[in-house]
Parts: C-alpha cells; structure tokens; sequence
C-alpha cells in the first residue's frame, strides 16, 4: 500500500495512514511530542498555542468507536481546534453518496485535517489521493490503526523507558486486527521482539513473514514477555467456523489470575486496546489487576493524537527532557 506523499512538516508526510512506512525518527518524534504533551497535562501547565487552534478537524466515523472518536475528538479540543463530526447513520452515505462525494463534499468546507475510520482497507488511502488535506487513519478494516499502536508505545514506554530490547506479545484474533498489523510494524521498527500466540484460524496465512514468532500454545507463549497485548475477539469480523465457541477460545487463550502467576514475568504490562470482552479474552481480576495499563492507554490516546494533529498541520517537533 502506497504512502502519503511528502510535505514540509516535521514529520514529512502529508497523511498518517499507517506504521508500516513509519520510520524509527518519524516515531521518536511523535512520541516525544506527545510525552512534552502528558508532562504539561500532568503538571496541569497550559499548552502552547497550536497552529491548529481556532482551525477545523474533521471526523468521519464510519464503524463504531468510544475510544478513538472521543480522544480526537478531545485532542482537538485540547488544541483550540472545532471539530466536525459524522458518522455513517447520520450522515447522507445513508442516501446512497459515495466516500468520495462526501469527502469532497467536506473538503469544500474547508476543514484542516480529516480523520476517517471505514470499514474498508485502503480507504484513508484513497481520500489521501483527492483531498488537499492531511488524512489521518482511525482504523480501516483489517489492516491498520497507526495511531492505537503508537498510543501503545507511548505506555509502554511510560512504564519501561524505552521499546528496544523488549519482548511483546500479542495474543488472539490477529487475522482480523489492524490493532496488532500496525503494532508489529511500530514495535520491530523501535526494536522490540515481537510474538503472536492464537489459533491458526485466527492467524493470518504466512504470519512469519511479518517477522514475528509464533505460539500454538499461551502457557509456552507467556514466558519472559515483557508485554503481553490481548485482543478483542471480533465477532462482527469472524467467519462461521473461525473458532468452536468463545467458551473453548477462553479454556486455550483466554488470560486469568493463575495463568499469569506460574508462567508470566512478575512485573508483565497487560495491555488491551479495548472494547474488552471480560471473561472471554481476560477475566475481570486481570482487566483490573495489578499489571493491567489498560486506562493509561486510554489517557494516553488522547496525549498521542495531539501530538500527531500538532505535527501534522506544521507544528513544531517537540523533543522532551531526556
Ligand atoms: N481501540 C479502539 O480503536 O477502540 P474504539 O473502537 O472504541 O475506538
């Protein structure tokens, strides 16, 4: 899939579309912007003017969303930026207009950003094409959401200090996740070993050629990870067969209390990019235990998609203290 062609800002590109082009300076600096962003937030200090204030952000969400909508919709705010925002069910694709109708259509509104999630890959890609404007991508089918995976990285950074050298692993539903397409791409790119542990009908065909290492079995696949990211079962995306029942997913790779306790590391981040399904992908006393960052990653969206908006309409690269 092909990038969005370059510009002048201190990222050099117009459009966040993905991780997979993303190179290891392109990420420093948006995960230093956005640690300058969570140290003024959390030392309730004001932020500096953003060329974004009093500027338009446009969101079209055209698949469910509490997390990423909101935090966009925060993260503009937060920069002085109005926001405009449609969805599918209220918005005239219902009528019959196409995607590049409507955008067009926005466009002629003259917003400054537009952030697409759609259902269909390729989709942020070909409004990158039409529009004059940087497109950000908020998850598009199967196949990527850039800014989930480097929210990711900023916690986990957060809590260990840096991404190379670590062991991450991802477990579940990686077929149908852009969530872990995109992590593998930002965390083998900032040098974390990468694993993914699931049934093979939930594994895409020739996973290793992504790089990463696979596990059949999660007891075997636990062992010395530093991060163990869980994924949602989507059973919206599932094809009948995909997997017996949830009930048998969660006997084999469900997360719990006891698991964790004889075979991960005593200090193992949980992560889940959420909605979490309690009880089916990890149960309640791990969704709220001790090794779980699950919120932080939430507070952390909205710090991170600051950071990427700043960057994208020209702000300045904003480095933080080492
Ligand atoms: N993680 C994530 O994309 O969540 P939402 O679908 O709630 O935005």
């Amino acid at each position: 899939m092909e990038n969005s062609h370059t510009s002048s800002n201190a990222l050099g590109i117009k459009s966040l579309l993905g991780t997979e082009t993303l190179s290891h300076s392109q990420i420093r600096t948006i995960l230093d912007c956005a640690s300058v962003y969570k140290t003024l937030w959390d030392q309730k200090k004001a932020f500096p003017k953003s060329p974004l204030s009093e500027k338009t952000v446009s969101l079209l969400f055209f698949e469910n969303s509490t997390r990423t909508r909101g935090s966009f919709e925060l993260a503009a705010k937060r920069l002085g930026a109005n926001t405009m925002v449609l969805t599918q069910d209220g918005s005239s694709t219902k009528k019959g207009e196409t995607l590049y109708d409507t955008a067009k259509t926005i466009e002629a509104m003259a917003p400054h950003v537009l952030v697409l999630r759609h259902a269909s890959a390729g989709s942020p890609h070909h409004l990158d094409r039409i529009l004059n404007l940087p497109v950000i991508n908020a998850g598009d089918g199967f196949h990527e959401h850039p800014t989930q995976a480097l929210l990711d990285l900023m916690t986990i950074e957060d809590f260990r200090g840096q991404i190379a050298g670590l062991k991450v692993l991802i477990v579940g539903d990686i077929a149908h996740s852009r969530v872990a397409r995109s992590n593998i791409y930002a965390l083998k790119t900032m040098g974390a070993t990468v694993s993914v542990c699931g049934p093979r009908t939930l594994l895409p065909p020739k996973v290793e050629k992504l790089g990463v290492n696979v596990f059949d079995r999660l007891d075997q696949a636990l062992e010395g990870q530093d991060v163990v990211m869980l994924l949602r079962i989507q059973t919206e995306r599932l094809t009948p067969g995909q997997i017996p029942s949830q009930g048998e997913y969660t006997r084999f790779y469900g997360v719990n209390g006891p698991l964790l306790r004889k075979y991960a590391k005593p200090d193992v981040l949980i992560m889940h990019p959420g909605p979490i399904n309690r009880g089916v992908e990890l149960t309640p006393e791990v969704a709220d235990g001790p090794h779980s960052v699950i919120l932080n990653q939430v507070a952390n969206g909205v710090l991170l998609r600051m950071a990427v908006l700043h960057l994208l309409v020209g702000g300045e690269a904003l480095r933080r203290n080492k």
